[in-house]
């Protein structure tokens, strides 16, 4: 179907308003305005900015200012207006305004991670009910293309797995450690001095950045509704020079990761498992080489095998380059007067709690160099029923350092050997606990 044609036979332009003009917006609308002729050729229509809602109208913006405006609530209700792309962020008022506007069957591209991992199901019926599209590419690592694989060329395929770095700052932070060899605190003191943390990095360090868009990854990979409350969560903030030199001495590296499976039980009944936490990984796996400000994401599919996504997960133009991306599809569904693809949550798995997901440990300690050391240890794992891959001691004057990597168990069962070892009394400390993936 040809685009719907204006009086003067042109066809009619796609009139968008844009929420929130910080750094993303700014670079929506200079890639709206820079490449508008291209655009227009894409899509078979032009796109027009009908409105920008900010917040301080008066502060200095490269972008037009008769199109700023403060009420943004009259702005996605105007009949002016066909799509609406949210660069805001946080939950209120957003939820609102982009409810507002699926509800009245205008589409929707946010960028927005939080609101869709809390509040994803609520946005994806209001677009059912009035035939709207929600696209939200940019809210996962940035510039990459890493949605629409999985929900549009992965879509005859079974997924088992999504694990990635998709926080950029903790990654900064986690390589730089790596690479000096300095402590926690300080590093991400240098992070913010060079503007790579935020003046409050909570969302970042604490990893809900990361747990939020791993709900999104867990969403679309395993057709089932996850929400951030389901994301077992660690951040950095414990990671010590300790750790990162526990991991460099057995040729490994600290990085946050996300991970997104898919767990079949014995008896053939599948779950869902999503968690984001420091994980020790070999400095030859893929991921490893992702360092400073990048994110990547690993996916394992049935048919397809491994894939790794790679590029720029945060910034103005790299945001801003995956919001344009939606836009010339949401544009191109409406001049076709088709839809993009719905919510598919048929699957319905349920979430594995963190303490029945099998995992990894590293365990590095101190300990009395005498006889009997070792066997009391690993009587301890042999009582948790966990299997031990690798021992390695270094003996010193009177106590040694025991390097324990173990074999896959639950959670639970690690936790508790560590709780249980740390109290042996030949144990003098427990000097690193870390999990362990990319191998085995
Ligand atoms: N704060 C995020 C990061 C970017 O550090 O990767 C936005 O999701």
């Amino acid at each position: 179907m040809l685009a719907k044609e204006s009086a003067g036979g042109k066809p009619t332009p796609i009139r968008v308003a844009l929420l929130g003009c910080g750094t993303v917006g700014t670079e929506v609308v200079r890639l709206l305005t820079d490449q508008a002729g291209d655009l227009a050729a894409r899509i078979g229509a032009p796109i027009e900015l009908a409105g920008i809602a900010v917040r301080r109208p008066n502060k200095h913006r490269e972008v037009p200012e008769h199109l700023l405006t403060t009420d943004a609530s009259a702005l996605v209700k105007s009949d002016d207006v066909d799509v609406v792309v949210e660069v805001i962020g946080g939950i209120d008022p957003t939820r609102g305004l982009l409810l507002e506007a699926l509800h009245n069957g205008k589409s929707v591209v946010t960028a927005n991670k939080a609101l869709l991992a809390e509040h994803g199901s609520d946005l994806f019926e209001a677009a059912d009910g009035s035939g709207a599209d929600l696209y939200f590419e940019a809210a996962v690592a940035g510039a990459i293309p890493l949605l629409r694989p999985l929900r549009e060329s992965l879509a005859g395929d079974r997924i088992t797995r999504v694990m990635g770095i998709v926080n950029g700052t903790t990654n900064f932070i986690l390589s730089a450690m790596d690479a000096t060899g300095a402590g926690y605190a300080e590093t991400l003191e240098e992070a913010s001095r060079l503007g790579y943390a935020e003046a409050d990095p909570t969302a970042d360090v604490d990893g809900f950045d990361a747990a939020s868009k791993a709900a999104i990854l867990a969403s679309l990979a395993f057709h089932t509704r996850v929400t951030a409350a389901d994301v077992y969560r660690e951040g950095i903030r414990q990671v010590s020079a300790a750790d990162i030199a526990a991991a460099k001495g057995l040729g490994r590296t600290v990085k946050l990761l996300a991970i997104c499976e898919r767990v079949v039980s014995p008896s053939g009944q599948e779950s869902v498992a999503v968690r984001v936490h420091p994980a020790m990984i070999p400095r030859t796996h893929p991921l490893a080489s992702v360092n400073g400000a990048f994110n990547a994401v690993f996916v394992e599919a049935d048919a397809a095998g491994e894939m790794m996504f790679y590029g720029q997960g945060a910034g103005g133009a790299p945001t801003a380059s995956a919001v344009l991306g939606d836009l010339v599809a949401v544009a191109r569904n409406k001049v076709a007067s088709g839809r993009g693809p719905r919510e598919s949550a048929y699957a319905a798995l349920p979430a594995q709690p963190m303490g029945n997901t099998p995992t990894r440990y590293h365990i590095s300690l101190d300990v009395a160099d005498k006889a009997g050391v070792l066997s009391q240890v690993a009587a301890v794992f042999a009582e948790h029923d966990v299997s031990i891959a690798a021992v390695r001691q270094e003996g010193r004057t009177e106590d040694a350092s025991l390097v324990i990597v173990t074999h896959a168990a639950t959670d639970a069962a690690l936790r508790s050997t560590v709780d249980k070892v740390g109290g042996l009394p030949v144990v003098r400390d427990v000097v690193s606990v870390m999990r362990v993936e990319g191998e085995e």
